[in-house]
């Protein structure tokens, strides 16, 4: 299972990189934009930072929504680093673009997936990553989790290579339970990937085997 940060800040994404366990990053324009980037060589040239720091998948959305802006933008995405994934969302022309960018071999995620259906039409497009968006299906009282099993079985029915790579992760759990219905992928903020270490006896533990290993002097 890898395991994706889904944040545009260099701090956390370092941080993360640290650990030893990160396998690449996602962003979207809301992250970009929450991290004070704008403009079209800023967006680039943070991009660009963000592989020099991870070794591994970075995904790059573009921001317009017509076939012939797309392609244009995710070709000079493309061009930044050869780890760079663009970002197409799920609407028609998306999955035109998905077609057009799987035919000159560079890596795509599908975002903004909400159901088994849209999962299917990137797959059938090329999509190397489909991005269901857990959180936000929970959110308005739909089980994101229940997505996840769909697209699981139907990807393995077929077996397709596009990858799941269940986004809008919101805690420790989510992440767990990606791992048992086997998602390929789980991006997250840095805050659920650092709670999963923890747990009260292994602090009890520690605390414990601290204070004795001092009397063993
Ligand atoms: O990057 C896409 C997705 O992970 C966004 O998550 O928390 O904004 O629903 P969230």
């Amino acid at each position: 299972m890898k395991f994706f940060i889904d944040t545009a800040n260099l701090e956390q994404i370092k941080e993360a990189q640290d650990l030893g366990i990160l396998d690449g990053v996602t962003t979207n324009p809301s992250l970009m934009a929450k991290e004070g980037i704008s403009g079209k060589d800023a967006i680039l040239n943070h991009y660009k930072t963000i592989c020099e720091i991870v070794d591994g998948d970075i995904s790059a959305e573009v921001l317009s929504t017509t076939y012939e802006e797309m392609i244009k933008e995710g070709d000079e995405l493309a061009a930044i680093h050869p780890n760079i994934v663009v970002k197409i969302p799920m609407i028609k022309d998306g999955i035109k673009a998905l077609k057009y960018f799987s035919n000159k071999g560079i890596k795509t995620n599908c975002t903004l997936i909400f159901s088994a259906g849209q999962a299917l039409l990137a797959a059938k497009a090329g999509a190397n990553y489909v991005s269901p968006f857990l959180g936000r299906l929970d959110d308005i009282s739909v089980d994101g989790m229940n997505l996840i099993e769909e697209i699981r079985i139907i990807f393995d029915n077929y077996m397709f290579d596009t990858e799941i790579l269940a986004a809008s992760i919101r805690s420790p759990m989510h992440i767990i339970n990606c791992a048992k219905i086997g998602a390929d992928v789980i991006t997250s903020p840095l805050d659920s990937i650092l709670n999963l270490l923890n747990h009260p006896l292994t602090d009890k533990g520690l605390a414990q085997f601290v204070a004795d290993a001092k009397k063993m002097g």
